[in-house]
C-alpha cells in the first residue's frame, strides 16, 4: 500500500528527475521527456509499492521468480534507465509507437503522454497476468487509449504497424526479422542489446537496408523471453567464479578447470580512474576487437580464496582462448599527493597463454584511455545481407541480425 510520509507524490516526482538530471549532467537533454516524467504518476502504476520506494532511482518487482537465484519475472525499469531510452528513441507527437515489455504499463503511459491524442502506443507482454495488471494500471490512470496485447514481443504487432518508434524494455539478444517489417524507414528502434556478455542501450536509426547505431548507453535489463543464445557456466569446482558467453564463441569451460590454479601474470598501464568514473567503453573496445571477448563474475568467496579481484567482481570483461583465461582488474595507486583515491587499470591472466590475453586487454586500455567518451559505431543488417555489403568492423551473427562494431 502507498502511504505518505509528509511529502507529495508530486514533490517525490520532482525529486526524482531533478536527480536523475543532476546525476547525468552532461546527457543528452529533451524537455518533452522531463515533462512526461514529472506528470506521469509512477506511484500509480505499483499501488503495492511504499510512496518512497515508488519514487526511489530504482527497479520495483511486480512479478518475482519462483527461482530464487534468477532474475525476477516483471518490474517496472530503473527511472533513470527510462529517462535515458526515452530521450534515445526521440518520440514525435502523433508518432506510431510500439513497446515490447508492458510490465507495469508505467512507461507505455509516458510514450502515450509524449505521442500525444494523435499518436498511437501500442505495448505488449508475453504473461497474461501482466498485460491483465498493466491494463488495469492504464485505464486507472486515464491511458485506455493505449493498446495492450498479449504476445511474444519478436513477432511484434504488425495489425497496428508500421511504427515510428519501437523500443524494447526487456534485454535483446537477437533482433527479430518482424522488426525490420514492421519499422518504418527513418524510424527509431532503441533496444537494451547484450553481446559476449555486456548489456547497453543502442539507438538506431533505420534506413532500407541497414540500422545505425547513434547513442550506445550502458544498463543492465531482466533477459527476454523466448532467446537463449547467451552460455553460462563455473570454471572452478566450487561454482564461485562463472563465465557468460554467446553460443557462436568457442568457449567452452570444461577447458579452464584448471586454469585458476597456474600462477597468475599481471600486466599493467599507466590509465588511471576516480572511483565514480567509468572504465565500461574498454569492455565495448574489447568487443569490437577481441573474439574471444566474454563477462567474468566472482562471488566474495572466491576472492577470499585467493583469485585476483576482477576490477568490478559481478561483472567484468575476460578473454578466453581454451585453457587461458584473462580479465581486467584494477588496484589503488600510491600517489600520497592525490586527495581523492585513484584506481590503475590492467589485466591479470591465468593459464598457459594468460600472460599473452592480459597484454591484449591492456592493449585495449591504452586505445580507450585518451578517448574515453567515444562510442562504437554498430550497425545491423538483415541476416541474409552478404559479407561484401557489411561495413568494416567486428561480424557478430545472429540467427535474425548481423551486427558489425567498430571504432
Ligand atoms: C522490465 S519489464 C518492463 C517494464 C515496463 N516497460 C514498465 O514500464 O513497467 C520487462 C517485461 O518484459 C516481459 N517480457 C519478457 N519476454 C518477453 C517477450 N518475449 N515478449 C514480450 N514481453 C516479454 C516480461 O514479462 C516483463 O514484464
Amino acid at each position: 500500500m502507498n502511504t505518505t510520509t509528509g511529502a507529495s507524490p508530486e514533490d517525490l516526482r520532482n525529486r526524482l528527475v531533478d536527480a536523475i538530471l543532476q546525476q547525468d549532467v552532461s546527457g543528452p537533454r529533451d524537455a518533452r521527456v522531463e515533462t512526461a516524467m514529472r506528470t506521469v504518476p509512477r506511484h500509480a502504476f505499483l499501488p503495492d509499492a511504499p510512496l518512497q520506494e515508488a519514487y526511489a532511482n530504482k527497479s520495483v518487482t511486480i512479478k518475482e521468480n519462483p527461482d530464487e537465484d534468477a532474475l525476477p519475472l516483471s518490474c517496472a525499469s530503473q527511472p533513470d534507465v527510462v529517462h535515458f531510452m526515452l530521450v534515445q528513441l526521440a518520440v514525435r507527437e502523433g508518432d506510431h509507437v510500439f513497446e515490447i515489455g508492458a510490465g507495469t504499463g508505467y512507461n507505455a503511459a509516458l510514450l502515450k503522454h509524449l505521442t500525444g491524442k494523435s499518436g498511437q502506443v501500442t505495448t505488449c507482454d508475453i504473461a497474461p497476468d501482466v498485460t491483465a495488471y498493466a491494463r488495469r494500471m492504464l485505464d486507472a490512470t486515464g491511458y485506455a487509449d493505449v493498446r495492450v496485447v498479449t504476445r511474444d514481443g519478436a513477432l511484434g504487432a504488425p495489425e497496428f504497424g508500421p511504427y515510428d518508434r519501437m523500443i524494447a524494455a526487456v534485454g535483446m539478444w537477437d533482433l527479430p526479422a518482424a522488426w525490420w517489417d514492421q519499422l518504418a524507414v527513418g524510424g527509431r528502434l532503441v533496444v537494451p542489446l547484450r553481446w559476449r556478455g555486456l548489456s547497453r542501450s543502442v539507438a538506431f536509426r533505420r534506413e532500407k537496408d541497414r540500422m545505425w547505431s547513434d547513442s550506445v548507453r550502458m544498463c543492465g535489463f531482466l533477459p527476454v523471453i523466448g532467446q537463449d543464445g547467451e552460455r553460462n557456466g563455473y570454471i572452478d569446482d566450487n561454482r564461485l567464479v562463472r563465465l557468460y558467453w554467446d553460443e557462436d564463441q568457442p568457449i567452452a569451460p570444461d577447458l579452464l578447470r584448471d586454469a585458476l590454479t597456474h600462477p597468475k601474470s599481471v600486466v599493467w598501464t599507466d590509465a588511471t580512474v576516480g572511483s565514480v568514473e567509468s572504465f565500461d567503453g574498454v569492455w565495448l573496445r574489447l568487443s569490437a576487437t577481441e573474439r574471444a571477448t566474454c563477462r567474468i563474475t566472482a562471488k566474495p568467496a572466491a576472492l577470499e580464496a585467493g583469485l585476483h579481484r576482477p576490477a568490478s567482481p559481478a561483472l567484468s570483461p575476460a578473454l578466453v582462448e581454451a585453457d587461458s583465461i584473462a580479465y581486467l582488474t584494477l588496484e589503488r595507486t600510491a600517489d600520497p599527493l592525490a586527495t581523492e583515491p585513484r584506481f590503475r587499470l590492467g589485466a591479470v591472466g591465468y593459464g598457459p597463454a594468460g600472460a599473452e590475453l592480459a597484454e591484449r586487454i591492456c592493449a585495449q586500455i591504452r586505445a580507450w584511455s585518451p578517448a574515453r567518451t567515444v562510442e562504437p559505431a554498430i550497425t545491423a543488417y538483415p541476416a541474409d545481407t552478404p559479407d561484401s555489403d557489411l561495413a568494416d568492423g567486428a561480424v557478430i551473427d545472429r540467427p535474425s541480425v548481423r551486427l558489425v562494431i567498430a571504432y
